[in-house]
């Protein structure tokens, strides 16, 4: 009798397609023979033996081997021989990792986009009754889309290990790069009758050669260049990946590289740079596959490609072709600090498990090198064994508003892959209760459940819900939208001064909120003009996002009897808009510091600089609210509104009552 493995490997391989019913087409075949030297198609007999044995399941294997886009269709055919109606969903930690696998796998599997094989993520759903198979960010299938990526995999891993138990139908694979498999084996054991089993991909890699320096590197950007450009006169072929902290630091590296004297004038083969960061459009990021550039005359010294990248090609990405990869140690992130209450953007060292998971990107297709620009006694001694969990390290208000709303009671002792810190908890439930979302038994009020039932940070949320009593729903919600979609502005390389005036032509003075609102309305009068948003420095792939966001979010305020209103008068207007975003963010205002260009946050008494992207008018704000606090080199606000200080004890007057506000210079400015 045929295993099943066997049984999959021949629908696979011959006859029909299993899911359309149609002959294979040429794409298919062509596509199938890579996918046939992908390890774990190697060991698919044995996949499917163990798929079939058990509930839960761990697979363990590197970067690149077939994991995300061959695990789930083995399944999905699995499913199909065996019971009519099931679904495959397989989540992915980022928006982007869910299309391109999602469009990966429907050219595999030869099906339309959309149909059998489809993908969900926040503001876009394209699945239908018929998709058998579903790729899915974390977030959007914890429906409120908790909006830091990564942290939704820790939730959704523990409520389907509570789940598992009581639904014996449903079946789980957890599948993880090697660096943390044991820990996930542990916790799935804990305190779990059913028998988890761990799943090794054997993949062949090839050896890499760690290079360190002698010296630490002052500069690590100028270190970088200088790495690659002596790989490129020195070493042998194969392309050269490149890790930065972020999108500024890789634009600045591939313009002095491109415009290096000696690169241009020796006779040297050519250097492409390839940039790649999370917020270049699809397009962009698909250059990533290109060729090398070919020599530049016939015989003459090869053309080599060089990607540089952020985090994106540690785990997330798999670029074929890479040799050399040129790691200076940094990573940059997001990381709360409950005491201060902030979000910070911080560049920090990266652990030795992230620098083995880089250097393994040079040994994929043959032996390769990796640059550490740092010192071996470094590498021993200064970087932690591993990356914290992004768990320990967010903001967890919209994480605990969706665990309240799931009905989950004991926060503290919910089972976490790992456990946030008390105080993290504590801020949550704390700006949930002054919210209003939370009772003060942290029950979820009526306002709460609404607010839960959209995917926006809670601040967000609540502005959204109590802004047709300003007669501004209209502009909260398009405000909301561009929120929620990537930066409009575009800064193309060497453009600057035209960008910015480009944007100062949309800037309303005193409120980059009514800023973005006053794009969106521009960008919807010129719809027609194809041109229009490049030609005004302006992202067409975010705001025909964020127009999406807005279908979607004008759909659930319907659903819930919110109005869409506006006040006719256009002076009126601009006010009200900045009250309503005092009910949801009046934890997050500054008050100006006489004659210093600063802004004392007043929760927690922080200096704090606008960004020099801030539409503040010829005259500073004396009292601001603002979306973001920013840590790079110091403490900056971003996305800031001015607004009158009564709107405060007005609307908020729960959190803003004197009595119990610490005297100082807060408490002295709102009295006079
Ligand atoms: O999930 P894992 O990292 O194990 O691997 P994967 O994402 O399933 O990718 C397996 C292979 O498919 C990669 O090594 C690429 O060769 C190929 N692939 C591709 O060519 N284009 C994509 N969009 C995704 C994968």
């Amino acid at each position: 009798m045929k295993s099943k493995g066997e049984k999959v490997k021949e629908a696979l391989e011959h006859g029909r397609n299993t899911f359309t019913g149609k002959s294979y087409s040429s794409t298919y075949k062509t596509l199938l023979s890579h996918r046939k030297k992908l390890p774990v198609y190697e060991q698919m007999d044995e996949f499917c033996e163990c798929f079939s044995n058990n509930q839960v399941m761990i697979v363990v294997g590197e970067t690149g081997s077939g994991k995300t886009t061959q695990i789930p269709q083995f399944v999905a055919h699995l499913n199909s021989s065996q019971t009519e109606g099931k679904i495959t969903v397989c989540t992915q930690p980022r928006r982007m990792s869910a299309i391109t696998a999602a469009t990966r796998v429907a050219k595999e599997m030869d099906v339309t986009l959309g149909a059998g094989v489809g993908y969900t993520i926040r503001f876009e759903d394209r699945t239908t009754p018929r998709t058998f198979l579903q790729y899915a960010t974390d977030g959007a299938l914890l429906r409120g889309d908790v909006h830091e990526q990564t942290l939704a995999t820790d939730i959704l891993m523990a409520l389907l290990k509570g789940l598992v138990k009581k639904r014996r139908d449903l079946k789980v694979i957890v599948m993880s790069a090697a660096t943390d498999s044991d820990k996930l084996q542990r916790y799935w054991n804990e305190g779990s009758a059913i028998k988890v089993l761990t799943f090794r991909v054997t993949c062949r890699t090839f050896p890499v050669k760690i290079v360190y320096t002698k010296e630490p590197e002052p500069d690590y950007i100028e270190a970088a260049i200088r790495t690659v450009l002596t790989i490129h006169y020195t070493e042998g072929p194969g392309d050269i990946l490149v890790f930065l902290t972020g999108a500024e630091e890789i634009e600045e590296a591939c313009i002095r590289l491109e415009n290096d004297e000696y690169l241009k004038t020796s006779g040297i083969g050519p250097l492409v740079c390839i940039p790649l960061h999370a917020s270049l459009s699809l397009q962009e990021q698909k250059k990533i596959y290109d060729p090398p550039p070919p020599p530049r005359f016939i015989g003459g010294p090869p053309g080599r490609k060089v990607i540089l990248a952020t985090n994106i090609a540690e785990t997330s990405l798999t670029i074929d072709g890479i040799v050399y990869v040129v790691d200076p140690g940094f990573s940059k992130e997001a990381i709360y600090n409950p005491r201060i209450r902030v979000e910070c953007l911080l560049v920090n060292p990266i652990s030795k498990a992230s620098a083995r998971q880089r250097a393994g990107r040079a040994g994929r297709t043959k032996p390769g090198k990796c640059f550490r620009l740092f010192t071996e006694k470094d590498f021993q001694s200064e970087l932690e064994e591993h990356t914290h969990p992004q768990i320990l390290k967010s903001n967890l208000s919209s994480v605990v508003l969706t665990l309240v709303k799931l009905g989950i009671k004991d926060l503290v002792r919910f089972d976490y892959l790992d456990a946030p810190a008390p105080e993290t908890l504590m801020r949550a439930l704390e700006l949930l209760t002054y919210l209003a979302a939370l009772d003060d038994d942290g029950n979820l009020t009526s306002l709460g459940t609404i607010m839960a039932e959209f995917p926006l940070e809670p601040q967000l949320a609540k502005t959204l819900i109590v802004s047709p009593d300003f007669k501004c729903s209209n502009e909260i919600l398009t405000l909301a939208a561009m929120l929620s979609a990537p930066v409009v502005w575009r800064q193309p390389r060497g453009q600057q001064k035209e960008a910015d005036a480009a944007k100062a032509l949309f800037s309303v003075p005193g409120s980059d909120h009514l800023t973005l609102i006053n794009v969106y309305n521009e960008y919807k009068s010129n719809v027609h003009d194809k041109n229009w948003a490049h030609s005004h420095y302006l992202s067409l792939k975010a705001l025909s996002q964020a127009d999406k966001a807005r279908d979607l979010l004008q759909d659930l305020m319907e659903q819930f009897d919110i109005e869409l209103v506006s006040e006719s008068d256009p002076q009126k207007l601009p006010g009200l808009v900045s009250q309503a975003l005092v009910c949801g963010f009046f934890m997050q205002v500054a008050h100006s510091v006489k004659g210093s260009g600063t802004y004392l946050t007043i929760q927690d008494n922080q200096v704090v600089s606008p960004d020099p992207s801030c539409a503040l008018g010829a005259k500073p704000a004396e009292w601001v609210i603002y979306n973001e606090f920013v840590l790079t080199t110091r403490p900056n606000i971003r996305t800031i509104t001015e607004i009158r200080p009564e709107w405060l004890l007005n609307y908020a007057s729960n959190y803003f009552d004197l009595k119990y506000f610490p005297d100082g210079p807060t408490n002295r400015a709102l009295q006079n």
